[in-house]
């Protein structure tokens, strides 16, 4: 039996990265997806891969900081697939980089609005729709970031710290509704996201990537599929409030990024948007 057999979810940023690979990976366990991102060219190409393999999927253009873009994307779900069991806010981008001095109140407020607004408003509509058919799983991407200084641009790094306790503000409220409520912690995933930051591309960012952590290898979106998928499903069915570190051992200790703290985030000051938009 599949995982999400009969299951409908949206899942926001799966035109690219880890979002995309676990809308495939949702759709191979049965699920019906809806794919809500701002990037209409991937998310119909992901919505059409799903629908390749034999699933339901839709892609509708949403920009997470829009609050009737966001109720837009989970009424379409309702609408197309007849109701919602599963939300993953994972849209996101790096955001305001450069020093605390050098980063602009606008770009803070940027950051905040996609990374932490946008995941409170991606929580808070899908609880009516879950409420409804008795439960849910609401899961979102933290980072590594949100659990310690260091490991990732500042307003990101806080940003995905509001994450984290959103989640577990959230599980305690929902919890008795039976609509769960988990977040991911990614560390370093071989993503477009990435590949912005890192000249050379794919074989930089592996040779960057591949070191950092206790497992030799940099993280794939389909690591994180992975977790989204327990997180997803009834295996999970007694987890709630979770911050799921999915790392390669990245936090278990040592010495972060081998020695180059912070190596990749010391750039100059400026604003870094959705990873298919040129910075
Ligand atoms: N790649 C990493 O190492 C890493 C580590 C920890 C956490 N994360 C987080 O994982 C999540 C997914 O990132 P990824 O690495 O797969 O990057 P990605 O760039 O491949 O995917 C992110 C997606 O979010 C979309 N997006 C950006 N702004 C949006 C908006 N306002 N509205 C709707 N969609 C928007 C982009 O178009 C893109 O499709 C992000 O929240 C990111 O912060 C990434």
């Amino acid at each position: 039996m599949r995982k999400l057999e009969g299951k409908v979810a949206v899942i926001t940023g799966a035109s690219s990265g880890m979002g995309r690979a676990t809308a495939t990976r949702f759709a191979a366990e049965g699920a019906s997806v809806v794919i809500a991102d701002l990037n209409a060219e991937g998310g119909e190409a992901a919505a059409r891969e799903c629908r390749e393999n034999g699933a339901n999927a839709v892609f509708q253009q949403t920009d997470v900081t829009a609050e009737a873009a966001i109720k837009g994307a989970i009424d379409r779900a309702v609408k197309e697939f007849g109701r919602l069991d599963v939300m993953f806010n994972n849209a996101g981008l790096a955001g305001a980089l450069g020093s605390l001095e050098a980063t602009t109140a606008e770009n803070w407020d940027r950051t905040f609005a996609i990374l932490l607004r946008g995941v409170f408003l991606g929580i808070k509509h899908a609880v009516p729709a879950m409420r409804k058919i008795g439960g849910g799983s609401i899961i979102s991407t933290a980072s590594v970031a949100g659990l310690r200084g260091g490991a990732g641009p500042l307003a990101y790094s806080v940003a995905k710290a509001g994450v984290i306790h959103l989640t577990k503000c959230a599980a305690l409220e929902l919890g008795r509704e039976r609509i769960r409520v988990n977040c991911i912690c990614p560390g370093g995933i071989n993503t477009p996201l990435i590949h912005q930051h890192i000249p050379g591309g794919d074989p930089a960012v592996r040779q960057l990537l591949d070191n950092i952590q206790p497992i030799p290898r940099a993280g794939t979106g389909e690591d994180i599929a992975g977790a989204a998928l327990y997180l997803a499903s009834d295996d999970s069915a007694w987890v709630t409030g979770t911050a799921m570190v999915v790392d390669g051992g990245l936090m278990a200790g040592g010495n972060l990024f081998g020695g180059a703290a912070q190596q990749p985030f010391q750039t100059p000051a400026k604003w870094s948007g959705p990873s298919f938009e040129k910075d």
